[in-house]
Formats: structure tokens, C-alpha cells, sequence
């Protein structure tokens, strides 16, 4: 039986991570500061272990297990998320992917870091290979990018010099069941408008282009890759079939949900205050992953925001929550 470390794990990506992995049998332990987690400590203990504290805090407990595998999903997060962290963010990331790596350095373990789609700092469609350019503009949401470029540069490099199995991924776009809208993310914000009856919110004209990807396809990527024979590898995990404007999403929304709200178009800085930026396009090239892994996304974007509703749905008490109203003072 596989010993499993997820950081973040009760997050969104990780708390769909640790079913997976329950379910396939493996011993996991998850380690979450209950930040910007989506699930409950409780809602995980008859299933693995949950350490409720920083990585930054629990290095000398950690060392006490014998990891087979280590996915590093903790990290401030969202496009709205992060902002409240300004100034934070780059110590938290590099010092808990430092942490991370020599974790499973010591231990011997697989290491996968995820990273994002952020650290191109371009629009388009995404390749790994393009430079990841810092430009001198320095926003909260460089501070974010920068941050998991260099842990990935750290930990890629030090595999270099030693025998550490590490991967980076940089999802784009992550979306379904059990995100919440606190941190700015888009789907959930939509549907919780949606199924309130308040109006839909899009960010200025609506042409944003985005590929959401059902957090089901980034949990079988990870383990896709955790698993494979390949180490020092940085991929891109997204669905260029789910391409979609904002616009057009909120469309999809009101009309998957059965809605009569009204969308309007504002501008995000009246919501999230001057350091709110986002990019025009962000689109994945993929072919890398799909050429390298047995590994294909399954969800469309259709079925991603249909159970995304479901989800909400049955649990009325999360329609209440107020995410733009929260952010807005930042
Ligand atoms: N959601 C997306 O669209 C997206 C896109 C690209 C990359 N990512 C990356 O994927 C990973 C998972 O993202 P997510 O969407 O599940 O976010 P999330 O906020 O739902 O999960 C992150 C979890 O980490 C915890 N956490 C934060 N800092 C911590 C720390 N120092 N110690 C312990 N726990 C800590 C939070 O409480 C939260 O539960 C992150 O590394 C993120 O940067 C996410």
C-alpha cells in the first residue's frame, strides 16, 4: 500500500485528489491550514489523516512518515484570492515548495509540484516550451506567478544534482463540484448568481477566453503523471475543447441552470480594488501531456458546469455566501 502526502489537501484539487487515492487503497495523509479549503477535517478523518497546520510548521512531523508519493497542492490561490496576500505570497510558495522537495529528497519519495498556467505571463495559446517572460509591471497576480516559476526552477534544478523524482504541472483553469466562489473563480460566482436569481457579473466586455477543466481530468492528470516513468518534466494540463468567453459561459450558466437572472457587464476593479488584473486569453497547448501520458480530458465544459449546478444545488446553505461584497474592500 502506497503511503500518499497531499498538501492542500482539503482543498479543491485535493480533496478530489484524496477520494481518488482512498478509493485506489492508498494510505494518505493530508496537510491543510484551512485557508481556502473547501472541505472539513471531519469529512476526512474516518479516511486518512489530516494534519490541520502550515507545511511551513509541520516539517519535523512529517519526517516521521515514509512517503511513497508527495503532491504539493498548498498555495494562496484565485484571481481574487490572492490579493489579500499581497507582499506574502512569494515567501509562502518558495518556502513550502522548499519544503516539499526536501521532504521527498529525504524520504526518497515521487514529488509533483503544481504550478499554473500563470507563470507564461502571456495570452494565447500556451506552450511549454515559450519563455516565461517577468514583466516590470510587478501586480499581486506577478507575485503569485513568480513565486511558483521559481520553485519550480529550485526543485527542477535540484534534481539536476541529485537523485530527486520531481514533475511540475500547470493546470489551467480548474473548475466543478466543490469550488467555491471566494477566491473570484468564475464558474462558481456564475452559478451561485444564477441559482440566487441576482444578475451575473461579467468582467468587462465578456471576450475573455478561458479553457475551463474539470478538476476530475486535472486529478487523473496528476495521478497520470506522478505515476508515469518520467521525472523533471513540466506539463500543461488543460482542455482546449472546453475554449469558451466569459461571456458566452454566463450564457451557458443561465441556460444549464434554468435561470432568469440578467448578466452585466462591470468592471472588476470597482469589486476587487485596483490590483485586481486578468489576461485576455489563456488557452493550453497539451499536446505535450497527451503524447507523453496515458492520459486524455474526458469532461466537457457542458457537463462541468451542469454538475457544478447539481452541486450547489444540494447544498443551499453555500448559495448564501457573498464573495463579491467580501472582496470588495481589498
Ligand atoms: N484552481 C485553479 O484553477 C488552479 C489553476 C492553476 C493552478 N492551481 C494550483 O493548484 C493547487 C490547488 O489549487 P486549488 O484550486 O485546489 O486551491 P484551494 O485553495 O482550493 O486549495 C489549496 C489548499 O491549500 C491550503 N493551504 C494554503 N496554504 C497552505 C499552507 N501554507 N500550508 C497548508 N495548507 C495551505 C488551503 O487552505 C487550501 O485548502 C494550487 O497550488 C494552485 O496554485 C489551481
Amino acid at each position: 500500500m502506497k503511503t500518499v502526502l497531499i498538501t492542500g489537501g482539503l482543498g479543491f484539487v485535493g480533496s478530489h485528489l484524496a477520494d481518488r487515492l482512498a478509493q485506489e487503497g492508498c494510505k494518505l495523509v493530508l496537510v491543510d491550514n484551512l485557508t481556502t479549503n473547501v472541505a472539513a477535517p471531519e469529512d476526512y478523518r474516518n479516511v486518512c489523516e489530516v494534519i490541520v497546520d502550515s507545511v511551513e510548521n509541520c516539517q519535523e512531523r512529517l519526517s516521521g512518515y515514509r512517503f511513497d508519493e508527495i503532491y504539493h497542492l498548498a498555495s494562496h490561490v484565485g484571481p481574487a484570492g490572492v490579493l489579500q496576500h499581497a507582499g506574502e505570497i512569494a515567501r509562502a510558495t518558495i518556502l513550502t515548495g522548499d519544503i516539499a522537495t526536501k521532504l521527498a529528497l529525504s524520504q526518497k519519495s515521487r514529488l509533483l509540484l503544481a504550478s499554473t498556467s500563470e507563470v507564461y505571463g502571456q495570452t494565447g495559446t500556451l506552450h511549454e516550451d515559450i519563455d516565461c517572460v517577468v514583466p516590470s509591471k510587478y501586480t499581486v497576480r506577478l507575485e503569485y506567478a513568480a513565486a511558483k516559476l521559481t520553485s519550480e526552477i529550485a526543485a527542477l534544478n535540484k534534481a539536476r544534482v541529485s537523485d530527486l523524482f520531481v514533475n511540475v504541472v500547470r493546470p489551467f483553469n480548474i473548475a466543478g463540484p466543490r469550488q467555491l466562489p471566494d477566491g473570484g473563480f468564475v464558474l462558481p460566482r456564475f452559478v451561485v448568481a444564477a441559482l440566487n436569481g441576482t444578475p451575473l457579473t461579467v468582467f468587462g466586455d465578456g471576450s475573455q477566453i478561458r479553457a475551463f477543466t474539470d478538476v476530475r481530468d486535472i486529478v487523473a492528470g496528476l495521478i497520470a503523471i506522478m505515476t508515469g516513468a518520467k521525472s523533471n518534466m513540466v506539463l500543461n494540463l488543460g482542455n482546449p475543447a472546453n475554449e469558451v468567453s466569459i461571456l458566452k459561459l454566463a450564457q451557458l450558466v443561465v441556460q444549464i441552470s434554468g435561470s432568469r437572472s440578467d448578466i452585466e457587464l462591470i468592471d472588476p476593479k470597482d469589486l476587487f480594488g485596483p490590483l485586481y488584473e486578468e489576461g485576455t486569453e489563456r488557452v493550453p497547448d497539451v499536446e505535450k501531456a497527451l503524447s507523453r501520458l496515458e492520459w486524455r480530458p474526458q469532461f466537457s465544459l457542458e457537463r462541468t458546469v451542469s454538475d457544478t449546478v447539481e452541486y450547489f444545488r444540494s447544498r443551499p446553505e453555500l448559495l448564501r455566501t457573498q464573495p463579491l461584497e467580501t472582496a470588495a474592500s481589498l
